[in-house]
């Protein structure tokens, strides 16, 4: 099964020039409890933009080529959701915008950071989604370096 994790402005926008648009030290200690000792899985410029692996996680990366580095590389997205869209593990989805769209319709779960802010020159959105197709249930919420900010589970119905 999959589950997507996001840090979202609110006009949906999540990166520009292949980075991250906000730093909350909240939303990456979240990322890390929620994602640590599952496979994640993410499109190959995700992958460029980290530091290498992401420790304690299995490291999917997809990409048309071949390169060192991840775990895993897949070329195959469509066979990739079919052999493992229906299994007990759960495989977080972490971006990014391609990748975000080939998985809003199969995954199971939402983990969003919607940040109160917005960042016109964007270049990379979180895909639009049916609210009513989900439950949804507040994990955390705050305020860090004068950005408010919520962390919300959304839960297919
Ligand atoms: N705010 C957040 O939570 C968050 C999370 C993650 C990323 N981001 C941001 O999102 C931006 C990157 O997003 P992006 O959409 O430009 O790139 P991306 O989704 O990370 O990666 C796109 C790449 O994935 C591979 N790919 C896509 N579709 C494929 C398919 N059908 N089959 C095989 N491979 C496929 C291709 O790699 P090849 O070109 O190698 O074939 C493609 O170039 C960055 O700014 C990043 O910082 C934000």
């Amino acid at each position: 099964m999959f589950s997507i994790i996001a840090c979202v402005g609110k006009n949906r926008e999540i990166g520009k020039n292949g980075q991250l648009i906000y730093h909350l030290k909240n939303d990456m200690a979240f990322f890390k409890k929620t994602t640590s000792n599952h496979p994640v899985a993410m499109g190959r410029k995700t992958w460029e933009s980290l530091n290498g692996k992401l420790q304690n996680r299995q490291n999917i990366v997809f990409s048309r080529s071949d390169f060192e580095g991840p775990d895993l590389i897949i070329h195959n997205i469509d066979r990739f959701i079919s052999e493992n869209q229906n299994t007990n593990e759960e495989i977080f989805i972490i971006g990014g915008a391609k990748i975000y769209q080939k998985f809003i319709d199969v995954a199971k779960t939402l983990f969003l950071t919607e940040v109160d802010a917005t960042k016109p020159d964007a270049d990379a959105y979180f895909p639009n989604f049916n609210q009513s197709d989900f439950t949804q249930k507040l994990i955390e919420k705050g305020t860090e370096n004068n950005l408010k900010y919520q962390i919300i589970k959304y839960n297919r119905k």
